[in-house]
């Protein structure tokens, strides 16, 4: 039996009250059939709304068991840092999950493996479980690189922080050509790449990995991919941002385990 994981990014998306509207929906949308009595999953379930909207989805969230995340934080826990967003005070807020290194951050930010292992160690100290996000790029897939690429990120976020920080992460491969673009890799694409990274893992750093998948889930691949022995859930951008089809990828994890 595996714990799945299915994690919503919502990235810069939603008002206060639109993100309040898509959890109670979303709360709604689970609890079909069953009105009494505590919300039950047989999967861990995080949503990861902006920054602006956390304090009061955690409000709405509180008698449930989905869990809170954010999308990033800075490294450093208080200071002259304009603008950022420390993990402690992301705990503070209530949060138990922060997305990091996603590759719009890698490319609009130019957030390298060092600093993001830095984030990492921030976040663990304060409580929070890292989704560290790692994904080649099309040409690199193309030109057979996808395995030594994933490597490489997991190697120099090591160098940096060593194993242990690794090993309290959740790692999301998200391969850079398939988020946003409908063109998701198929389950057989991401089970040989998990399987790769998880015998890396196992084989330099002697730990196998919760790794999930994220780029273009969606309702119609999430059962196959859950299915695939070394896909233990997803990271779950534009369809996370519909109750409908967000509660069907939960459905479909909920069907597996
Ligand atoms: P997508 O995004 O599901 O819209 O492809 C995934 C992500 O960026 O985490």
């Amino acid at each position: 039996m595996k714990d799945i994981i299915v994690a919503g990014n919502w990235k810069m998306n939603t008002s206060q009250d639109e993100a309040v509207m898509l959890v109670r929906e979303i709360i709604q949308n689970l609890r079909k059939g069953v009105n009494q009595g505590p919300l039950l999953l047989n999967c861990t379930v995080v949503v990861c709304p902006p920054f602006t909207a956390i304090h009061r989805v955690i409000h709405e969230l509180q008698e449930t068991p989905i869990a809170v995340g954010a999308q990033n934080c800075h490294h450093d826990n208080h200071g002259a840092f304009t603008g950022e967003v420390s993990a402690p005070m992301l705990q503070d807020l209530g949060c138990s999950y922060v997305i990091l290194g996603h590759s719009e951050r890698r490319r609009d930010a130019q957030e390298s493996n060092s600093l993001i292992a830095k984030k990492a160690e921030a976040a663990i100290a304060n409580a929070l479980t890292p989704i560290l996000c790692v994904g080649e790029h099309l040409h690199q897939r193309e030109k057979g690189e996808t395995n030594v690429v994933l490597a490489s990120q997991i190697d120099e976020f090591v160098s940096a922080s060593g194993k242990p920080t690794l090993a309290a992460c959740v790692i999301a491969y998200e391969p850079v050509w398939a988020i946003g673009t409908g063109k998701a890799a198929t389950p057989e694409q991401a089970q040989e790449t998990h399987h790769s990274l998880r015998q890396h893992c196992l084989a330099k750093y002697g730990f196998s990995p919760v790794i999930l998948y994220g780029g273009s889930v969606s309702e119609n691949n999430a059962h196959d991919l859950f299915t695939q022995p070394d896909i233990c859930g997803a990271l779950v951008g534009g369809a996370s941002l519909q109750a409908a089809s967000f509660c069907s990828i939960i459905n479909a994890a909920n069907s597996i385990v």
